[in-house]
């Protein structure tokens, strides 16, 4: 706390941020038709960040008061030697939650070590529950690891998990309903991310093929009874609960998570460390601050880290501006952003 009263980490708008969204890698072992272009080049390795360096900025945040960390990609899980972060991560005094967006792919084999390091919930895309049209959005994913991935972590005794899909008009919005059953089978928690435009992923009208999120709770709605619940995440989800008495055990939270209409930036608490050390401070604008080049410039100074960062604060947006003109504004692509 400083001497205000105030976390350091609060903005001009009254906003403490303290939850940090970490991107370890911008590779992925898929290519889903909305994140990445065919033919993604990936950054040169020296440019990413290191895992140490991942776990002392990481450790600036925390004395900072940031006490949720997500790790997130492209596929977080992908990046070599992942483990040993997380483990450090783990072991980080002050951070309550330690958090995974994953695309499943490795799930089947990391989930206990995950659990065993102290991930507390996990994300998990899926997009479809057809083994075909999973490969044709994710290009190269197979849904029968997925679906593997999902049962290895509740067997490892993740607490909370929640499936992410994106509906993209055309090709998966026929699967609303099927997913809502699967979730509700499972007893997962699901939400419904609106498609961001972000990065040029060539050939679609992202505008023309984006579903929102009152589309999607209107057919939800001609099969279930859905109620706005109260609780948040303190994020861009708004939840709903189903009602109908027939479902037993329906405890699952629907979310929606609606950049396009819905603004969530008042509440805003977060901001994100892309793979290469940037330090954004809304997901929907460019400006950032380069991390990387402070760290490797004075090895070891948390002290500097830290003064940097709270400098930064004073350039977090009012809101984002993901179409300018209505023409997208945001050229990274998301596996760079963290999801
Ligand atoms: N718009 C919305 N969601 C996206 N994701 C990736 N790219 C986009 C996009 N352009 C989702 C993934 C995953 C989460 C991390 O972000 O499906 O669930
Ligand atoms: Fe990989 Fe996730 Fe992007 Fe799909 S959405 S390509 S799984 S980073």
């Amino acid at each position: 706390m400083s001497q205000t009263g105030l976390s350091p980490l609060t903005d001009k708008f009254g906003r403490t941020v303290n939850y940090l969204r970490l991107s370890v890698t911008d590779r992925c072992d898929f290519r889903c038709i909305y994140c990445m272009s065919e033919d993604m080049t990936f950054l040169p390795r020296q440019q990413l960040l290191t895992l140490e360096e991942m776990a002392f900025l990481s450790q600036a945040f925390v004395e900072l008061g940031v006490n949720k960390i997500r790790l997130t990609g492209g596929e977080p899980l992908v990046r070599k030697n992942i483990q040993s972060l997380i483990s450090d991560l783990g072991s980080l005094d002050g951070l309550d939650e330690l958090l995974l967006t994953t695309n499943g792919s490795q799930l089947e084999k990391m989930s206990p070590q995950l659990a065993d390091a102290g991930v507390s919930r996990i994300n998990i895309s899926i997009d479809s529950l057809c083994p075909e049209r999973f490969s044709a959005i994710t290009r190269t994913g197979k849904l029968e690891r997925v679906l593997a991935g999902i049962e290895a972590a509740q067997a490892a005794g993740i607490k909370r998990i929640k499936l992410n899909s994106v509906i993209v008009r055309g090709k998966n919005d026929d699967e609303i309903i099927p997913l809502v059953n699967f979730a509700l089978e499972k007893g997962l928690d699901i939400s419904f991310i609106e498609e961001m435009p972000m990065g040029d992923i060539g050939g679609r009208d992202r505008q023309r093929t984006m579903v929102t999120s009152e589309e999607i709770r209107d057919i939800i709605g001609t099969a279930y009874s859905l109620l706005p619940s109260a609780e948040t995440s303190a994020g861009p989800s708004r939840y709903f609960r189903i009602t109908d008495s027939h479902i037993a055990d329906s405890d699952i939270r629907i979310g929606f998570i609606s950049p396009h209409s819905h603004n969530f930036c008042d509440t805003c608490n977060r901001v994100r460390v892309t793979s290469e050390g940037r330090l954004l401070l809304c997901l929907g604008n460019e400006n950032s601050v380069d991390l990387k080049a402070v760290i490797r410039r004075n090895p070891g100074d948390i002290d500097i880290l830290k003064t940097t960062i709270v400098e930064a604060m004073a350039h977090k947006p009012e809101r984002h501006y993901f179409y300018d003109d209505d023409k997208p504004q945001v050229v990274r692509f998301m596996n760079v952003t963290g999801g």
